[in-house]
């Protein structure tokens, strides 16, 4: 089954940076590259996560920008609404505040920050229900791979929160497959394997909801533009999570033209 019809979507995740001057810069740069070249929303959407502090200052630079491009928070609160919970940002404050888009589940949240699947259940939940649309993050680490339970764990993410996601609400997911072992280490998944998991996703997905068959499946783990080609290539990948190659306008704009140029 193959989700070649699928528009992709290319997002840079920040993680905890950069500085402020530099996220400026780093804007500037991306609207110049898209200005000269512009990049068609039908071929390709673009969004950026920076960190919480930078979402409406970040909004506000694009807003002149001769395209669109996505706000995408890294993270929001397990509790809903508004109250006394100090430190905490809810889906409903980033929706008042025009953000419309989450990372959820990503491994560093799992492995470092203690985000549980019962933790992340209560952040999908919220999050959609506030409409936000959510970038739901799974990936097996090494050891899981080489005791071959790389499938296994990623079907299960997805079935986990599959208990909260409504029938309707599947169409607000995006899915990303990061396999940790590629994450920040310069170890890409080889095309073939990658497709062959997004392949058992989307066949994972058809099985909970329809929209499974039109939902994008991300690729994210060491994405640069010398390999993006080569993944944008493959029939279920439909676009790409990026780390370290979405701190710099260049790299990050070639990872979006070559899925723009391929799908
Ligand atoms: P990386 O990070 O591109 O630096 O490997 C990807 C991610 O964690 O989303």
């Amino acid at each position: 089954m193959s989700g070649a019809a699928i528009t992709p979507w290319v997002v840079g995740n920040w993680k905890m940076n950069p500085l402020r001057a530099d996220a400026k810069q780093l804007v500037e740069e991306l609207k110049q590259l898209l200005q000269n070249q512009n990049i068609e929303e039908s071929k390709c959407h673009i969004g950026v996560a920076p960190i919480a502090l930078a979402l409406q200052s970040v909004q506000a630079q694009f807003s002149d920008s001769s395209r669109n491009i996505c706000v995408v928070a890294q993270d929001l609160s397990r509790i809903a609404g508004t109250g006394a919970y100090t430190g905490e940002i809810s889906a409903e404050l980033l929706k008042d505040s025009e953000i419309d888009y989450v990372l959820i589940g990503h491994s560093e949240r799992r492995e470092v920050l203690g985000d549980s699947p019962a933790v992340i259940n209560e952040k999908v939940k919220h999050a959609l229900s506030a409409g936000l649309t959510v970038i739901y993050c799974v990936g097996e680490s090494l050891e899981q791979r080489e005791k071959g339970l790389a499938e296994q764990t990623v079907l299960q993410q997805i079935c986990d929160i599959a208990a909260v996601v409504k029938a309707e609400q599947w169409r607000q997911i995006v899915i990303a497959y990061e396999p940790i072992w590629a994450i920040g280490t310069g170890k890409t998944a080889s095309p073939e394997d990658a497709q062959a998991m997004h392949a058992k996703l989307r066949e994972g997905l058809s099985q909970i909801t329809p929209a499974g068959r039109s939902m994008a499946i991300l690729y994210g783990g060491s994405v640069k533009p010398e390999n993006a080609v080569e993944l944008a290539a493959c029939p279920d990948i439909n676009g790409a999570l990026v780390g370290g190659a979405s701190l710099n306008a260049e790299s990050f704009y070639q990872i979006a033209q070559a899925f723009a140029n391929t799908k």
